[in-house]
This record gives C-alpha cells, structure tokens and sequence, in this order.
C-alpha cells in the first residue's frame, strides 16, 4: 500500500499553509498547552496490567494535549517486560516495530552491551542528540507511539529532554511560513543506505521532516515528525530555507526553556507520539547498570 502523501491529507488542516484559519484555531488550543512541568503528564499507575479508568484517561488526555505522559508505578517492583505489552494494549498501541537489535517479543532491552558490526549508540552509555524514533524507516513504517519503562536507572546520568513536535511546528510557522514549507517537502531529509559489513542492511530513506498521519476514523489527521540531529549521516535538501529551518529546530531544542527533563527512576516510564527526544550519556556502577524496555509501534496512543 502507498502511504498517504501529505497533499491528499491536507485539504481543510491546520497544518496546510493555505488554511490559515484552521491554523489559528488550532494553535489557539495548542498554546494552553506549551511546554508541561513533569506534574502536568505524570499519572500513578496501580497495576499496569489492568488500568482504572481515571489512568487510562488521564495518559490519553495528556498524549492528547502534550503528546506525552510519564507514568508511575505504585509498585516499582513490578519489573517483568509483559508490562509493556500490557500497557500498549490497553491504550491501543499493539502494531509493534521490530528493529535490528530489538529482542524476540518486538521490545528492546536498552543497556550497555558488546556489540558486534555496527555500534548502536541507544546500547552503549553515550548520549543520544535529539531525534524521534525511526526516522529513518520507510514512510508507511512510521513510529507514531513509543513506551520507555525504567527498570534500572544509571547510577549517574541518562536523563532524558523530551520536546513535543507540535510546539516546534508552531513556533516554526510563526517564524516564517516558508520554513514549515521547506520541512514538510517530500525530499528534504535523506538517511543514507545502512551498510554492515560491506552489505546493505537498510536501503536509504528520503522524505518529509514534517508529516500528517492518515486520519484514523473520526481523528483529524495528527501532525508527525521524522528528525534526527546527528550531523553526518543525514543529507539535507540544499535550499537556504531548510537550512534556516534545520537552524532553527536546533536552537528550539537547544533552549532548555522549551524542553521537559526526566531522569526515570525504577518504576516509571514514557508512553508518548513519538515526541522529540535525547539522553544524556551516563554512568553505570556494578550494581547499578541502567536498563530500559522500549516499545515502538505504528499506533499513536489512543
Ligand atoms: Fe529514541
């Protein structure tokens, strides 16, 4: 099936450039919900194999408004990896994404370990620079929802900034129009081939950095992001409005103003739409070596 280009879903959404109106409306609700404190997202879980309603509704209202919520288990010492499953299921998130180093059930084990072929750095203690999940898989592969739970944090370091795409986007179209235009071009951001061992593992990928998602039943079409910070193995499209653009996004991220900081401890985690994100390089100990489960899926929290 082809994936939707973003012209057929524009028509009529506050993301086309010729709705001004649909634009003002939406960023109009948009701006009550700017930048979260922690307090803002964070929901206590009881059991995260059964959520109460109130739970339930209160991470999907905060995806809703932030993209984002941060859970927290009243019991920290329920740590089996069925949890995240669990949880996914029951806010509709189960078409999971298999990765090249993700486990057996679809989830990733994150913690420092050898690695043969290419290193990975989510599996190394180094930090990450701003992404957003699977930015570079095949455009009817996004990653529309991602769940990170803590099992372990480090002994120092590994905090995660987390920035909701939809505020850069605003903060973007306000700057300049143009820069949305430059973002949102079929062509602007190009992943290289992935090459192991002179094979090519994963075939290169262009596309836009900002996309609609197809709408799903009565849902409008949400706004998605497809980014990566890195420097070398990312090929801008050469127009001086995407580098300004690129610029900008960097300083937007850069500004710690605009971004949320969790530092996950045992018991607690992420279920967000695939927001903006990095980590801080961290330390283990001997007895403190940081481990997380990530889920990403082709669903959106609903
Ligand atoms: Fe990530």
């Amino acid at each position: 099936m082809q994936p939707r280009t973003n012209q057929s879903i524009l028509a009529d959404s506050p993301f086309s450039l010729t709705s001004d109106a649909a634009y003002s409306q939406w960023r109009e609700d948009k701006l009550r919900y700017k930048k979260p404190a922690v307090s803002d997202v964070l929901v206590q879980i009881h059991d995260p194999y059964q959520l109460s309603d109130e739970e339930k509704v209160a991470i999907i209202s905060h995806c809703e408004n932030f993209n984002m919520a941060i859970y927290q288990l009243r019991n920290s010492a329920i740590q089996d990896k069925s949890l995240v499953h669990a949880l996914g299921k029951q806010l509709a998130m189960e078409a999971l994404d298999a990765n090249i180093r993700s486990d057996e059930d679809s989830v990733s084990s994150l913690e420092v370990r050898e690695q043969a072929g290419n290193k990975y750095i989510p599996y190394t203690n180094k930090a990450l620079s701003w992404h957003t999940d699977g930015y570079y898989n095949a455009l009817d592969k996004q990653i529309f929802g991602i769940i990170m739970h803590c099992v372990r944090p480090a002994a120092e370091g590994g905090v995660n900034s987390l920035l909701n795409p939809e505020n850069v986007y605003m903060t973007l179209r306000d700057e300049n129009p143009a820069y949305i235009e430059a973002l949102m071009h079929p062509e602007v951001m190009t992943i290289p081939d992935n090459i192991e061992a002179g094979k090519v593992i994963r075939e290169a990928q262009t596309g836009p950095v900002f996309m609609i998602k197809a709408p799903v039943g009565e849902e409008a079409g949400r706004l998605h992001m497809r980014f990566s910070a890195r420097k070398r193995n990312i090929i801008w499209r050469d127009t001086e409005d995407t580098r300004a653009a690129v610029e900008m996004l960097n300083e937007l991220m850069a500004d710690e103003n605009n971004v949320l900081k969790i530092g996950l401890r045992a018991g607690q985690g992420i279920v967000c739409n695939n927001v903006l994100h990095n980590r801080s390089g961290f330390t283990d100990s001997e007895n403190q070596k940081r481990l997380m489960y990530r889920a990403r899926y082709y669903d959106a929290v609903a």
